[in-house]
């Protein structure tokens, strides 16, 4: 994830650089159920309006939150599927939060009625995702329903009225590039404070769609548009939040970007993109999907470490006897092609292996994703 605001923040008033800092455990993403009223076209867990066998129960996601908590993980992003599907989610939050982890939702939105956002609001979620895949019929297809961008707003604004922290996922493809601008007004018109701007990954549905990719001027164009508002924003002092998401190239493409806009805050900026460090799947963000396999983060679901039910979690993810894992986790990455070659590296970490793997079989070929041009990465 890479923090566009933040980076904003040291244009106006720059922090002091240090070395990378590990958080003391991963960010935890949760697939708590795979069951879904939506099929989604990009869907990474291939969900669907059916039940799925041997999900975890709910004493079982306890015992594990307890494993979380001993492993010093702060945060818990409880997803889906749709987790408001799942009977026991507001029992497994309120336990989060006695628990102190900071506790997310990760929803579509469709569900939350005046009753379930009393419920999220009286528990205290710190933050809830909803996803807007486009305006009006644009996000009805990408979601495959009818009437669902009425439903997920609906959603969005009873979260906004009762002063939960909302923010709005926006996932580009060629579907629906052209109504980014529409979709991040919304943050002004609806008073939502946070915008997550994600890449397509090819995992799932959106591997299986991933012809349907944002092509390299496209994803440019979009990167452009996002960071020249979270810089207007930002140089007006107003507090708005953008983050991007699956293609770490958006650190060291920022940098041309603070080149051509800011060129003598450039020096800055290169050493704090290198103390962010880039991709974070297998180190600092990990997943537990909804039958317990633990994976190095969401887009891994065809690759397992072990399962939740014979291995705690704190013993599963340091140990790099998976061969994925010890590659993840080594610094540089053993990545290969373009992504060996380039200049920013120790930025962008290698950007997202699945993709890799994906369209060559190969998890360390050089990322597909990558927008950036031979010259930017240091190779013309
Ligand atoms: C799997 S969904 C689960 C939560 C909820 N059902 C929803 O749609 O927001 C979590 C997030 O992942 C995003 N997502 C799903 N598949 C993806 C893919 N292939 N690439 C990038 N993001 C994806 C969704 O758009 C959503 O914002
Ligand atoms: S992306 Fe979310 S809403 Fe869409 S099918 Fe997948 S789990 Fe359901």
């Amino acid at each position: 994830m890479f923090r566009v605001s933040q980076f904003m923040h040291e244009l106006v008033a720059p922090s002091a650089v240090g070395p990378r800092r590990d958080p003391p455990g991963p960010v935890v993403i949760w697939n708590l159920i795979r069951r879904c009223n939506l099929t989604c076209k990009h869907c990474y867990s291939i969900s669907a309006d059916k039940d799925f066998a041997g999900e975890l129960s709910t004493d079982e996601v306890f015992g594990v939150m307890r494993d979380l908590k001993s492993f010093r993980v702060p945060v818990l992003i409880l997803s889906g599927g749709e987790p408001l599907l799942r009977p026991d989610i507001f029992d497994i939050a309120i336990r989060a939060k006695e628990m102190g982890f900071y506790t997310a939702l990760s929803s579509n939105g469709t569900l939350i009625d005046d009753r379930v956002a009393d419920r999220i609001a009286e528990i205290g979620f710190n933050y809830v995702g909803i996803s807007i895949d486009g305006i009006d019929a644009t996000h009805d297809r990408f979601r495959a329903r009818q009437g669902a961008f009425a439903e997920s707003m609906g959603g969005i604004r009873r979260c906004v009225k009762r002063g939960v922290k909302v923010g709005l996922r926006f996932t580009m493809t060629m579907d629906n590039a052209a109504e980014l601008p529409q979709v991040v007004d919304l943050m002004e018109s609806e008073g939502v404070a946070k915008f997550y701007f994600s890449h397509l990954n090819y995992a799932g549905r959106g591997n299986k769609n991933r012809l349907d990719d944002a092509t390299i001027q496209v994803t440019r164009n979009a990167m452009d548009y996002l960071f020249d508002t979270a810089w207007a924003h930002a140089s007006a002092g107003r507090e708005r939040e953008f983050v991007s998401g699956n293609n770490d190239a958006d650190g060291p493409y920022f940098l041309s970007w603070v080149r051509r806009n800011h060129p003598d805050k450039a020096g800055h900026i290169a050493a704090k993109l290198v103390q962010w460090g880039g991709n974070a799947s297998g180190i600092n963000v990990a997943n537990i999907d909804n039958l317990g396999e633990v994976h190095p983060d969401t887009m891994w679901w065809n690759h397992n470490l072990g399962n939740v039910r014979d291995r705690q979690f704190s013993a599963i993810w340091p140990d790099t006897s998976d061969a994925l894992m010890a590659g993840l986790k080594a610094r540089p990455r053993p990545v290969e092609g373009r992504c060996k070659a380039c200049a920013h590296l120790d930025m962008c970490n290698g950007n997202t292996r699945v993709r890799a793997q994906r369209v060559t079989g190969n998890a360390w070929a050089e990322d597909p994703g990558c927008y950036l041009s031979d010259e930017e990465i240091g190779l013309a």
